[in-house]
């Protein structure tokens, strides 16, 4: 049977995904804990990568080489960049592009990975329509389809936001998906970001952020638990 990765970057995005699971296997791999099992009756491994894009990278290649997964869903929290988002909102990831990934000195636009026919990743087309069905049927409150914009910084300003909505088109802002994009793409392996709002990556970001996160995850998770039992 087919083997589902569910990655999160925090404790609080994959904590309902753990208590939710039947167990089998607890396996650490270069510091990072994926623990196997059954969800919802589908074969799984639940991880937590950590923060960042580097963390997201080996935790989604070690997914796919050593446990076999088949599929990648992320599940958590993001800053919001699309004007209509608000917190509690969902976004699901159409493409991933790395905002901070620049080489705009030697002319190549902001995001854009150089001598690479490729620097937007796009997610799995099955896997966004899945995703939206789960918004309609469990979602409680707005969500939107978008790009995922994913960086090392923490965004916490209006300034910052403009230009990543303006330059990159950006509906959310995070640390990882575009990561976890990426090694998808270069495996062939297909992938989905759900991201719940946190807060509006704005001057207020770091107090909403600490308030919102945990509900806002268990939002995420409830699109991911449709989700999963729907594959
Ligand atoms: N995750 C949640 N909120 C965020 C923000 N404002 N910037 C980066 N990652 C986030």
């Amino acid at each position: 049977e087919l083997t589902i990765g569910l990655i999160g970057a925090m404790d609080e995005e994959i904590e309902l995904l753990l208590a939710g699971m039947d167990q089998s296997e607890e396996i650490t791999k270069t510091g990072i804990r994926y623990v196997t099992g059954t969800f919802q009756g589908r074969s799984v491994v639940v991880c937590k990568s950590g923060v960042g894009k580097v963390n997201a990278a080996v935790t989604t290649q070690i997914l796919i080489d050593h446990f076999g997964v088949s599929k990648v869903l992320f599940t958590g929290v993001a800053g919001a960049v699309h004007p209509d988002l608000n917190i509690g909102d969902i976004v699901i990831s159409t493409e991933c592009i790395q905002h901070d990934m620049d080489v705009s000195a030697l002319g190549y636009p902001r995001g854009v990975i150089p001598y690479q026919e490729i620097s937007a990743f796009p997610a799995n087309k099955q896997l966004v329509d899945l995703a939206e069905l789960a918004c309609r049927e469990v979602g409680n409150g707005n969500y939107k389809l978008g790009k995922v914009l994913s960086g090392d910084q923490f965004i916490a300003s209006r300034e910052m936001v403009a230009s990543l909505r303006e330059e990159l088109d950006g509906a959310c802002v995070e640390m990882e998906g575009a990561s976890v994009a990426q090694v998808c793409y270069m495996n062939g392996v297909p992938f989905v970001i759900i991201r719940s709002m946190s807060d509006k990556a704005d001057g207020s970001a770091h107090v909403n952020f600490a308030e919102f996160t945990i509900e806002s995850s268990q939002r995420s998770h409830a699109i991911l638990e449709y989700m999963i039992s729907h594959i």
